[in-house]
């Protein structure tokens, strides 16, 4: 259920509110839309490790599940953006997804095999729905690398139940991004690359990113191959 969106009112409703405004306020939007027409942002591959049992909470605070009092483990930051279309008209409710590794760099996915110790507070996927404005929001960690991969946020948005784009979100001038296979595949990597800044006078050492996205005019092929085993961690010794 998306519980929390842009200008909602749940639980946190106050805490998003507060927390989009002062993303905002530290990083203007990356996009200018009256600048005419606007390039896709580029698609990456799903990878094999969307959810495939989904976490008590799906909403768009990943830190904390359902009413529970502990936090997540890792660097908070406020990810927060516009969804467009090519003539830069926002898109209302599109559903933004992501989902990512916790800080010991272990998905939420029964198949995932990485070394490190689950972050049982982390909930792993989160869902945010645009409002008018296109505006979607995120409370999350910044992304740690894991065994083979560069940090990454992955990301799908959906529009009238159709997948518009499946991607993965980078940050800027990480120095493994240039050793990473997918990141190195992109041809236009600053399209789908964020600064993750810190929080001028943030006491916890929040960070924002801000990260637009623009869709393409049409939605992608189901059938389309997603190169789900190349973005498994690359154990040594383990293939
Ligand atoms: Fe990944």
């Amino acid at each position: 259920m998306v519980k929390a969106t842009p200008g909602g009112i749940d639980r946190r409703g106050f805490l998003n509110l507060a927390a989009m405004s002062l993303a905002g306020s530290a990083a203007p939007p990356v996009l200018d839309p009256s600048a005419g027409q606007l390039q896709p942002t580029p698609r990456q591959t799903e990878g094999p490790f969307y959810p495939d049992k989904m976490p008590p909470d799906t909403d768009n605070d990943l830190l904390i599940i359902n009413n529970r009092l502990a936090s997540a483990a890792g660097a908070v930051t406020h990810l927060s953006g516009r969804v467009f279309d090519m003539r830069g008209e926002p898109a209302r409710n599109a559903v933004v997804e992501i989902w990512q590794c916790d800080n010991n760099g272990r998905y939420l996915h029964t198949g995932d095999e990485n070394p490190g110790t689950r972050d049982v507070n982390f909930q792993g996927f989160g869902r945010s729905m645009t409002g008018p404005t296109g505006d979607y929001y995120f409370r999350t960690i910044k992304p740690v690398p894991y065994p083979g991969r560069t940090p990454h946020i992955h990301l799908i948005v959906r529009l009238g139940g159709k997948r518009m784009l499946t991607t993965q979100l980078y940050i800027k001038d990480f120095p493994q991004n240039a050793r990473d296979f997918l990141y190195r595949s992109l041809r236009a990597p600053q399209l789908v690359t964020a600064d993750f800044k810190p929080i001028t006078g943030s006491t916890q050492s929040e960070l924002t990113a801000r990260f637009d996205i623009v869709l393409g005019p049409a939605p992608e092929d189901p059938e389309e191959d997603r190169m789900r085993d190349l973005d498994r961690p690359q154990i040594p010794g383990r293939r």
